[in-house]
């Protein structure tokens, strides 16, 4: 039996699968089997309130998810698809609520290497699937990562090497009128407004997330990591390690630079493993320098900020 026959039994059998998505490493499990769905949020520590996306190998899947497809919706995925894209829809029926957080509405992509999507045919059903870390950490980006933070709980990895895009999908809800950008990620906002115009942008806060789990506390290392936003000095009397794009000013511990000719989407696809790495340094603080506000640099400074405040 090939690894994806044995991962796609192991699906098919309500169990816990972890594979490779372009993106990040994702923790699946059967979307239409309520129990299984349940032992995801159990391995990762993860609160109910949270909901699932659910991944999909063709939009005739998708459809049987959804009670309408919006216009736009469908431009969008006609386009993007498979892609870091997840739409949030209208659900249908055949959903548990456990999925959706008892939302009206799914959260749905279509994942573009072949081992999810084979994973995805093989089990003959959708795959609900968080990225694949302990609540509130950083998500993984290699098998290995899975390994360290998961390894016990899940039945199964899949390894199909470091992910190329390194950060997590974009999220468009299409649950209201006009379309909403709830999550920053792999596809640039620029690429998704020139298929279907303005999208108006609604990332919530701690106190008042507009959509659930865009909980501040996210992506938190064990080191305590700052923003900086002007030139960066190291501080003499602690280990601290530096976080940026390019090179820093002399004096740091430790350096990550994410994409030494400047390049966001290196930059993107380095962003989770340079993070971890830091991390197991030892250092007293980490200095991370915001990236250009544009492209794939919005997600990597949603993701340096919600990191510098699960440190406080
Ligand atoms: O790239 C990705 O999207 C990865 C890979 C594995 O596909 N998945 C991922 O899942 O990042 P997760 O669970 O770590 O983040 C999903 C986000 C959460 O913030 C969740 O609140 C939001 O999607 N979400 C899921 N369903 C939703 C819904 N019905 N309405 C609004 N937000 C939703
Ligand atoms: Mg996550």
């Amino acid at each position: 039996m090939s690894d994806i026959q044995k991962a796609a039994r192991i699906i098919q059998n309500g169990g816990l699968v972890a594979f490779p998505t372009e993106t990040v490493y994702g923790l699946g499990a059967d979307a239409l089997n309520p129990y299984a769905v349940a032992a995801i949020f159990e391995a990762k520590n993860r609160p109910q309130f949270d909901p699932l996306i659910v991944h999909v190998a063709d939009r005739r899947q998708a459809e049987t998810l959804v009670s309408h497809f919006p216009g736009k919706a469908l431009r969008l995925v006609e386009k993007f698809w498979p892609g870091p894209l997840t739409v949030v829809l209208p659900k249908s029926s055949l959903v548990p609520d456990i999925v959706t957080s008892s939302l009206p509405n799914v959260a749905i992509r279509m994942p573009n290497p072949p081992l999810a999507m084979e994973l995805i045919r093989e089990s003959k059903r959708p795959i609900a699937a968080p990225s694949a870390n302990l609540f509130g950490q950083v998500s993984p980006t290699t098998e290995e990562h899975v390994r360290k933070s998961l390894g016990d709980k899940v039945d199964f990895i899949l390894d199909g090497g470091p992910c190329e895009v390194g950060v997590e999908s974009t999220i468009i809800s299409f649950a209201e009128k006009e379309p909403v950008l709830l999550r920053p990620g792999g596809l640039s906002l620029e690429e998704i407004e020139s298929i279907i115009g303005k999208v108006s942008v609604s990332m919530g806060s701690s106190d008042q997330p507009t959509a659930p789990g865009q909980m501040e506390r996210h992506y938190s290392l064990r080191t305590p990591l700052r923003l900086i936003q002007a030139q960066a000095v190291p501080i003499s009397h602690v280990k601290t390690g530096w976080l940026g794009l390019q090179n820093p000013p002399s004096g740091f511990d430790v350096v990550e630079v994410l994409s030494q000719k400047g390049d966001l989407k290196e930059a993107a696809a380095n962003l989770f493993a340079a993070m971890r790495r830091l991390d197991e340094k030892n250092l007293d603080l980490i200095l991370a320098q915001p990236v250009p506000d544009q492209g794939l640099g919005r997600a990597i400074n949603d993701r340096l900020t919600r990191a510098s405040r699960s440190a406080d």
